[in-house]
């Protein structure tokens, strides 16, 4: 389709097409996704000015203080998706149980998780943020229990996506038919397709790793990292953002690995399964790359908590094979 007059509408109206079976829902998911997107990248690009800097004065469910802007972000999909009738229920970063339809709401057959704002640390700093989302369909009666519904590996995904509130605000989606990149021109309010069936290069010359952690590394990890810092045949840089979202788009766009592996202090890492790992492995590998916790492919793992953490290693399959192999103990560099 055409990039730069192609807004995302038209977009999933003929994907939706593709699919006669189709009845509009997902459309509708998406669309309100989107919608609440630009109602936090307004928040977003205007928070220095409004007072909607700082902390919250309360913590999440993870301990970890929370921002104003994860407040805010949260409530913003919520009311976009709680009302329209097409979701059995939803999971948060920033709630601690899952999110129930309301009763005077009618549910449907879909589940979302998401990450309402990824990065916050970097919010105050004027630095790239995000938020990223998943789409399963709910396999649950959906009237008692919906706890098994948060509870499918990434194989069931219908969909998973991530808006990125950077030097434009970009929307990245997959529904399993290819990633597709769509820039916001805030002067419209639409997204418009600008980035056609992404593909990840095969291998980079970016590795993304926060190197602090480096002394509690397993030694396989320190090896791979120094393997990198190494290699003579191909110059890597690093580079670290200290966002998920920012750290994985460029990586997606320009090849390489992004890493945050267990440690002696945080054995299964930072990073959640559900809302953060299983969207980005679907997305990467739809693009061609993949995504693994050092043993198995992130999309086989099956959540059993709704907030778990796991390692992720994602990217360009040159470096993230390099890693298992790494893991293995088969010293390569
Ligand atoms: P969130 O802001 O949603 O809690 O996510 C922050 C995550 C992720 O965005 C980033 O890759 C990672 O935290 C950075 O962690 P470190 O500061 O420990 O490197
Ligand atoms: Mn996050
Ligand atoms: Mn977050």
């Amino acid at each position: 389709m055409e990039v730069g007059v192609t807004n995302l509408g038209r977009y999933l109206l003929e994907e939706q097409r593709k699919h006669p079976q189709a009845t509009g829902d997902f459309t509708l998911i998406i669309e309100q996704i989107a919608f609440a997107c630009k109602v936090i990248s307004r928040e977003v690009n205007k928070a220095g000015i409004v007072n909607i800097l700082g902390k919250a004065k309360n913590v999440n469910v993870h301990g970890e203080e929370q921002q104003k802007l994860d407040v805010y972000s949260n409530r913003k999909m919520i009311q976009a998706l709680d009302h329209i009738g097409k979701l059995c229920a939803m999971g948060s970063e920033e709630d601690e149980e899952i999110i129930r339809i309301p009763d005077h709401y009618p549910k449907g057959k879909y589940v979302v998780v998401f990450d309402p704002l990824d990065g916050s640390s970097n919010i105050d700093v004027n630095i790239s943020i995000g938020t990223i989302f998943a789409v399963y369909r709910s396999i649950s009666s959906c009237k008692e229990g919906v706890e098994e519904d948060f509870k499918q590996s990434g194989r069931n995904l219908v969909a998973a996506g991530y808006v990125l509130y950077g030097s434009s605000t970009m929307l990245v989606y997959t529904a399993g038919n290819g990633v597709n990149g769509f820039t916001l021109d805030p002067n419209i309010g639409e997204f418009l397709l600008s980035h056609e069936n992404i593909k990840m290069p095969e291998s980079g010359k970016i590795y993304s790793f926060n190197e602090a952690n480096y002394n509690r590394w397993t030694p396989e990890i320190q090896n791979y990292v120094n393997c990198l810092r190494n290699m003579t045949e191909r110059q890597y840089t690093g580079r670290y953002i200290g966002s998920l979202v920012a750290d994985f788009h460029r990586n997606l766009l320009k090849g390489g690995v992004f890493g945050y592996p267990g440690d002696s202090k945080n054995p299964k890492g930072k990073l959640r399964l559900l809302y953060e790992a299983i969207p980005l492995a679907f997305i990467i590998e739809q693009a061609g790359g993949q995504a693994t916790d050092g043993e198995q492919n992130i999309l086989d793992i099956v959540p059993e908590e709704l907030h778990q953490r796991t390692p992720l290693i994602i990217g360009s399959n040159y470096e993230v094979d390099l890693y298992k192999q790494y893991m293995k103990g088969e010293v390569k560099c």
